[in-house]
């Protein structure tokens, strides 16, 4: 005979040699859910042995009972409504996995106001609503957690929220979209063009249908938000983060890239630039991005490819630190489920949610600064005319500007009527670069809107 623990926080003891019982209710039943199914059923005992809890499942709602599913479920587990596993006495964890910003909020809100603690993979609705969310966590004394929205399977949300909270995170960098990782690094070893290795990802299925949620960077962007928002103290809201997708890469500036002793990656990159002072986590501004960069050969994420995820992070006690690993599939994300089974099982068992909460406010004052007021490298790429007296003007108006040209690389070959020019530009604001390239590209003798890659050299 087990004992059933009420929805509150471990309101009765287990009396000694009597494992308690956590009671889970799950929504969503499709890959990624019938993926924590199983991964529960293969390593409950071991997980049950470690926690010195009985983890049980009480429902799991599901869109249709027969919908294809990788694992199966009992069907006596299942039913079509989520009020039913919500709101069931007897569950004492919430796992959302349904996916949507709209519903799955409903659903969030309904169990954290039942004071049950919320398990979520769901980052598009952290992203969104994240600040909204934990306020109501706080409300109503349940926690959230979501280690299965950032990076699948690689522990970057216990990394930051644990492992790290003795430490000031001054930068993170991150491969952060397997998608984009698989079709740069076939661009890269295959010599392969954009559009044929995106039209290869989608038969292999790891891009969607419609892919511009990965290649547009949206989705590194809600990955990024909330890494930033967990290592700086304030939620970083989506609008706040400069996205640019890798649709302008070509196979071009791959290849002078590579030349040039540089790896382009999709890089979501989040460094503080000035601020929250040795006393205190306020005030601090930090830049936020995911756009495509110039990734220096030595660098370790120079070497990250395929579908793999890395997140780099620098901590002022830690030093470097580098976690790798699937950002995706069901089983990479059924392991970060189970984690936060087991911190919201223990804070059940042990009538605690303020361990190390999943996610404090506490940086009053802190900003995302514009991008316009950031500072980089970059590279650019432009087809001129081969004419004499071209790159004098390209220069000309870079100079006024005072950005300084580190190198040029001029191939001979010809493009049409146009030749490519590469220029490798030394550290410049943003503004005063986008200004400069608007008039490059407005000369008549460069003949197609002039590209333009930051360059990262993790100083
Ligand atoms: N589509 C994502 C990726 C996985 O390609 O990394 C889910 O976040």
């Amino acid at each position: 005979m087990f004992m059933l623990v009420g929805c509150g926080l471990g309101r009765q003891a287990s009396p000694p040699n009597m494992m308690q019982q956590v009671n889970l209710g799950m929504i969503g039943g499709g890959t990624v859910g019938s993926g924590v199914y199983h991964a529960l059923s293969k390593n409950r005992q071991l997980m049950e042995s470690r926690l010195g809890i009985r983890l049980n499942w009480v429902g799991v709602a599901v869109k249709e009972f027969d919908e294809p599913r990788p694992y199966p479920i009992p069907r006596s587990l299942m039913t079509t409504d989520w009020t039913q596993v919500v709101k069931d006495p007897r569950v004492n964890i919430v796992i959302e996995l349904v996916g949507g910003t709209t519903i799955a909020k409903t659903m969030v809100l309904t169990a954290l106001s039942l004071g049950k603690p919320v398990i979520t993979a769901n980052k598009a609705l952290l992203s969104a609503h994240g600040e909204e969310l934990f306020a109501a966590a706080q409300k109503y004394g349940a926690n959230l957690y979501y280690e299965a929205s950032v990076c699948g399977g690689i522990p970057i949300i216990k990394a930051l929220r644990e492992g790290f909270v003795g430490n000031r995170i001054t930068h993170l960098y991150g491969i952060v979209n397997g998608t984009c990782n698989y079709i740069l690094s076939r661009m890269q070893h295959e010599g392969a063009e954009f559009d044929d290795v995106l039209r290869e990802a989608q038969r292999q299925g790891y891009a969607e249908a419609d892919p511009s949620l990965d290649i547009d960077g949206h989705d590194a962007r809600h990955k990024i938000g909330i890494l930033a928002s967990l290592a700086h103290g304030f939620w970083v809201r989506p609008e706040d983060i400069h996205v640019e997708g890798i649709r302008q890469v070509t196979q071009a500036d791959i290849r002078f890239a590579a030349q040039l002793g540089y790896t382009i990656k999709l890089l979501g990159i989040i460094k503080t630039v000035s601020g929250g002072g040795k006393s205190a986590v306020s005030g601090a501004r930090i830049q936020v991005a995911v756009h495509p960069t110039l990734v220096p050969n030595r660098h370790v994420l120079a070497s990250v490819n395929d579908v793999f995820n890395a997140v780099f992070v620098r901590g002022d006690v830690v030093g470097d630190t580098l976690f790798y690993g699937r950002g995706a599939g069901k089983d990479a994300t059924a392991s970060a489920v189970l984690s936060d089974i087991a911190d919201a099982a223990l804070e059940i068992k042990h009538g605690t949610r303020n361990r190390i909460p999943p996610f404090v406010p506490h940086a009053n004052g802190s900003k995302v600064v514009p991008m316009d007021q950031t500072i980089s490298r970059y590279y650019l790429r432009l087809s001129v005319v081969d004419r004499p007296g071209v790159l004098a003007r390209i220069s000309s108006i870079l100079g006024e500007a005072n950005i300084g040209i580190m190198s040029v690389i001029q191939p001979e070959a010809h493009e049409g009527e146009s030749v490519p020019l590469i220029l490798m530009i030394h550290d410049a604001p943003n503004a005063a670069m986008k200004k400069a390239l608007a008039q490059i590209g407005r000369l008549k003798v460069v003949k197609a809107p002039p590209v333009m890659f930051r360059v990262e050299t993790f100083d």
